[in-house]
């Protein structure tokens, strides 16, 4: 008998999220979001674009379900806008905005898929911003009273809710160097938004154990960080880079305390707060979902703000077009670390991949992606090392379903498994698609056999 790699009903899927797929952000009553106005700040989203049409999903969520089951996915994950449900943010609800995401997730039920959905990924109402956005700490009730409405709206066909997505790329991106919406810079406003975030998370889950009769979750992107020399410096420096990406929210949420080093990073911005906000941070939630891409090389540089260390390219190592080092070992240390050091949760992938040097458009129908497939391959065998270390993986969810708009970045990054021409929005899978399918087909008999 062959080995096998993964767990009897693990789930293979694929990933997406609202702004970055959907298009047609104020459609049927949608109120705007920060990221529809920043796309029209000029000057922060390359060549001027924005998340219209992206992959027009809005109009084309149909066709692109019958395109996952074409591919054997069992598993989709997707966000919400929370702008179509509330408008304002608050208040008011938007039946149509409520009546698009009931058809994608009967669809998805239709054709066997099962839906995890995403409750923030990154695209807060602007009428929330107006009022101070996640530095407000009204924001954490709002949150609850939001994801109320979709418990009680489509829980009898979501299996996982995930909470927030990425909260550290909301805050450090958001709100510490201003590169991605609502595009502050403060280290006085990230701290707090961090703690709102997971206080946000808190009262969520709390939420759903009156309503819900499924599981919920939250998804950190964790980055294992690794010192570029053994000197002290760049020692005590990675512990630094550490506790600002990966310990920042992997403490509050399964030891209910923050790092000790969050004053030496913030100064005088970290504030005092209170204990019993811990009690809400930690509550009992049933998986975690990871988001990996690459690992830190990690050299001390004081002249950086805040984590006093820059990143290090390592030569002679495979990078994707943005740059990140393709490390799959340190996605086995970091399940590996997780498991050992903060929960016994059942844990998911919820995104891995890559963009690569695809040809920008198919040729004679085919899109050739070996360096993708190269990628999917090698961290798919590293998930299975850290099952067979004892992780207890369920499932992993490839990022991303299609080519979209990949935030200030634009559309140059393709990150799909499926090519989208944006003029005429044909999708095509790729030869990675072809190859993931054959992963879900043979339980990842494939895999060892190479790309
Ligand atoms: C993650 C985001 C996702 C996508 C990938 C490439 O940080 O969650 O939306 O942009 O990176």
């Amino acid at each position: 008998m062959p080995e096998t790699l993964f767990p009897p009903r693990f789930v293979w899927g694929a990933s997406t999220s609202a702004y970055q797929i959907e298009g047609s952000p104020l459609a049927d009553g949608a109120g705007p979001s920060i990221w529809h106005r920043f796309c029209r700040t000029p000057g922060k989203v390359a060549n001027g674009e924005t998340g219209e049409p992206a992959c027009d999903h809005y109009h084309r969520w149909k066709d692109d379900v019958a395109l996952m089951k074409r591919l054997g996915l069992q598993g989709y994950r997707f966000s919400i806008a929370w702008g179509r449900i509330l408008p304002e943010g608050r208040g008011r609800v938007n039946q149509k905005g409520l009546d698009f995401y009931r058809r994608l997730v009967d669809e998805l039920a239709a054709s066997g898929i099962e839906p995890m959905a995403t409750l923030y990924h990154w695209d807060l109402p602007a009428a929330l911003d107006d009022l101070g956005g996640w530095t407000n700490r009204d924001v954490v009730g709002w949150f609850a009273d939001y994801a109320e409405v979709l418990f009680r709206a489509l829980d009898d066909r979501v299996r996982w809710w995930a909470t927030i997505n990425e909260p550290w790329v909301v805050m450090d991106g958001g709100y510490l160097h201003g590169g991605l919406a609502p595009g502050h810079a403060s280290p006085y406003e990230a701290p707090i938004v961090a703690h709102n975030l997971l206080l946000a998370h808190g009262e969520a889950v709390a939420a759903y154990r009156a309503i819900g009769k499924n599981q919920i979750g939250i998804v950190l992107n964790l980055e294992p960080k690794d010192p570029a020399s053994d000197s002290a410096e760049d020692r005590d420096a990675t512990r630094l880079a550490d506790a600002q990406v990966n310990r920042h929210f992997l403490d509050p949420l399964f030891r209910g305390s923050y790092p000790e080093e969050m004053s030496e990073i913030y100064g005088d911005g970290w504030p005092e707060l209170p204990r019993s906000d811990f009690d809400v941070i930690r509550r009992p939630m049933d998986f975690l979902g990871i988001n990996y891409y690459t690992r830190g090389v990690t050299a001390a540089d004081p002249s950086v703000p805040y984590i006093r260390s820059r990143r290090v390219p390592q030569p002679g190592r495979l990078r994707n077009t943005l740059g990140w080092e393709v490390r799959p070992e340190s996605l086995t240390e970091l399940l590996v670390r997780v498991h050992r050091d903060y929960t016994r949760l059942p844990l998911f992938i919820t995104e891995n991949g890559g963009a690569f040097y695809d040809p920008p458009s198919p040729i004679d129908g085919r899109v050739e992606d070996p360096l993708r497939i190269h990628y999917l391959r090698t961290h798919l065998l590293a998930a299975a090392e850290a099952i067979r270390g004892g992780v207890d993986l369920r499932g992993y969810f490839v990022w991303s379903l299609m080519d979209n708009f990949e935030w200030s970045l634009g559309y140059a990054q393709r990150f799909g498994i499926v090519h989208v021409d944006y003029r005429t929005q044909q999708r095509t899978p790729k030869q990675s698609a072809e190859f993931y399918s054959e992963v879900i087909r043979t339980g990842g008999a494939n895999l060892a056999r190479g790309a």
